[in-house]
């Protein structure tokens, strides 16, 4: 299974002073080259961390696999049009959140989805739209043309061993084999720490795992290129 490392939180580090460093285009490749397959990082509408300059040094250094999460808004696909990342993911945001509260609703949204995701695909970007375990909204998702989804894990990782977790892991399970059937590329993330992530890793329709959080918070104390390499062996690459 591969890893998506979200720098993020060393841009919220940076802003934390509104200083120069840490530098998040450093930690991506300090977490590339200890074999992170791609870098996710989200620019929200109040620029909380992540800015446009960090997407213009992140779009040129990066090797393997730029992922850039956003609102689907114009003005954020500008942006897009102008940084062309690989994959645009689209995500629900609110502007008091501390994080990304769920996945975004698809099919009531299509007539505006619809022509947003028509337009960065005709731009050669990939879009992925970070969606809930609702298998509807997984068929809205493949209706309107995106090209992968991210299973939100969030409600899985929330809670603690026993029938309750279960049972958000088996939706998970459920979500991921009904959109890899459908034919889209399956993605998951939200949440996931080096305690939780095993039983998501034993979804086989699942290619890839978005993690931030408990990344960072590892690499505070061990250093991005550990922090990578245990989660990597927890993904089993
Ligand atoms: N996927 C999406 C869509 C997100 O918004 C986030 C948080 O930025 C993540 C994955 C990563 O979540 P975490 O930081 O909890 O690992």
């Amino acid at each position: 299974m591969r890893l998506a490392v979200n720098i993020d939180h060393f841009a919220t580090l940076r802003q934390a002073r509104k200083a120069t460093e840490p530098e998040p285009v450093l930690v991506a490749l300090l977490a590339e080259q200890a074999g992170a397959h791609g870098i996710v990082c989200h620019i929200r509408a109040d620029r909380r961390h992540i800015k446009e300059r960090d997407l213009r040094l992140l779009r040129d250094a990066v090797k393997t696999k730029l992922n850039v999460e956003m609102a689907a808004t114009n003005e954020m696909k500008r942006i897009a049009l102008e940084i062309r990342p690989d994959v645009v993911s689209l995500v629900p945001e609110r502007p008091e959140e501390l994080t990304t509260e769920g996945g975004l609703k698809v099919a009531a949204n299509r007539k505006g989805l619809g022509p947003h995701v028509k337009a960065l695909g005709k731009a050669g970007i990939r879009t992925s739209i970070f969606i809930d375990t609702n298998l509807e909204e997984i068929k809205a998702a493949r209706e309107i043309g995106v090209d992968l989804i991210e299973i939100n894990t969030g409600q899985y990782a929330d809670l603690r061993e026993g029938p309750a977790r279960e049972k958000a892991l088996e939706a998970v399970r459920r979500a991921a084999e009904f959109g890899h059937k459908i034919g889209l590329e399956v993605h998951g993330g939200h949440g996931l720490d080096y305690r939780n992530v095993g039983p998501i890793v034993a979804i086989p329709e699942i290619a890839e795992l978005s993690i931030g959080f408990s990344i960072v918070a590892r690499a505070a104390v061990v250093g991005i290129e550990r922090a990578v390499l245990d989660m990597l062996a927890l993904l089993g690459t």
